[in-house]
């Protein structure tokens, strides 16, 4: 037998002794608290996306869009894989080679009409190799999706779906993204409804919504600068202790795109591969606040964007001199 059929079938039985773990006795679905919530959403604003090489996810898919009442939609590629392009065991076969491409975008065949009218993507692929195919990649990067809510959902042979999530949540930055969740080809009708219905926001959770605190204000000399705050827990962390006091830290010119500083607490971090833009407040290391005037791409979690300043004032205030005093409020 060849290295790679070893090395792929070790893989698949790492991956059942992973599922028996995480299964909830009930086969078809994996366990675990979803995190996030979408509030209730007109159907006509959802979208199930995905693309299925040999039907599999194309039947969860389906389920999906018949709970959710939502519109579906195939991502279909140019070209399509035959059984030779799918035989994993086989290192050079088309599916591998694209996987073990960073560059790999392979095209897409028509596209989305109106994307611009869906609020929730649930988004469908297969694992290949523990990640999403490339495809899903090419997708990403088709559309803008600020404002919008993917959930991502996947079929494997045993995979979590854990592994895929950092790398495709990486080509959306702006978009908020709920956990997802792993189905075998077994899942029933029922199970997807449960699913799809224990996602939505209860009244309680979404009055609860409403009174959450959307922005926070930068104080940099006679400039005060409203920030759009991001959904996570650092914001949530950090709105609660600005709910105690404000906080002004010494921020310091660092490579010319940022300036950077210590909070003197730490929040918690879900940091994923980001560029950033001018204007973007971010958490570094878990507690250093860096305002950003430039660009750079790191392992970041975002807080927030800086409104109403375009990227030449913002870099005037923040450049004027080498260290700045940032007081950060909630009003
Ligand atoms: C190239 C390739 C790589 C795969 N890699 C994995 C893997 O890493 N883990 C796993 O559990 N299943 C793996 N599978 C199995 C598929 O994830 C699984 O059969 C899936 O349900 C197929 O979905 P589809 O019918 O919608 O294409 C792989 C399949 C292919 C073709």
């Amino acid at each position: 037998m060849k290295k790679s059929i070893h090395v792929f079938i070790f893989l698949l039985i790492c991956c059942l002794l992973i599922t028996l773990v995480a299964c909830d006795g009930k086969s078809g679905v994996d366990a675990g608290a979803d995190k996030g919530k979408l509030p209730p959403t007109d159907p006509s604003n959802i979208l199930v996306a995905y693309f299925s090489a040999t039907g599999t996810t194309k039947g969860v898919a389906e389920k999906i869009a018949d709970a959710t009442d939502g519109d579906i939609y195939e991502i279909v590629p140019s070209q399509p894989y035959t059984q030779e392009d799918l035989a994993y065991t086989n290192s050079s076969c088309r599916a591998n080679n694209e996987q073990n491409s960073a560059t790999a975008r392979p095209a897409i065949n028509g596209n989305v009409q109106d994307m611009e009218s869906y609020d929730v993507i649930y988004l469908g692929y297969p694992i290949w190799w523990g990640k999403a195919p490339k495809i899903i990649y090419t997708f990403l990067e088709s559309y803008e999706f600020a404002g919008k809510t993917i959930v991502p959902f996947c079929t494997s042979g045993g995979s979590s779906i854990d592994g895929s999530l950092s790398e495709i949540q990486a080509l959306a930055t702006d978009a908020t993204w709920l956990d997802g969740r792993r189905f075998d080809a077994s899942a029933t009708s029922a199970q997807i409804k449960t699913w799809v219905d224990s996602l939505i926001m209860t009244s309680e959770e979404t009055d609860g919504e409403k009174e959450m605190t959307e922005e926070i204000f930068l104080t940099i000399g006679d400039s005060k600068i409203a920030v759009k705050l991001e959904k996570n827990s650092a914001v949530d962390a950090l709105v609660e202790l600005l709910k105690q006091d404000d906080i002004t830290y010494v921020a310091n010119e660092y490579g010319g795109f940022e300036k950077v500083g210590s909070l003197g607490h730490s929040l918690p971090r879900s940091d994923v591969q980001m560029t950033t833009k001018a204007g973007d407040v971010i958490l570094y290391n878990g507690d250093q606040i860096v305002l950003f005037y430039g660009s750079n791409s790191w392992r970041y979690t975002k807080l927030g964007t800086m409104q109403g300043i375009s990227a030449e004032e913002l870099k005037a205030l923040l450049t004027k001199t080498d260290a700045i005093t940032v007081k950060i409020s909630l009003n």
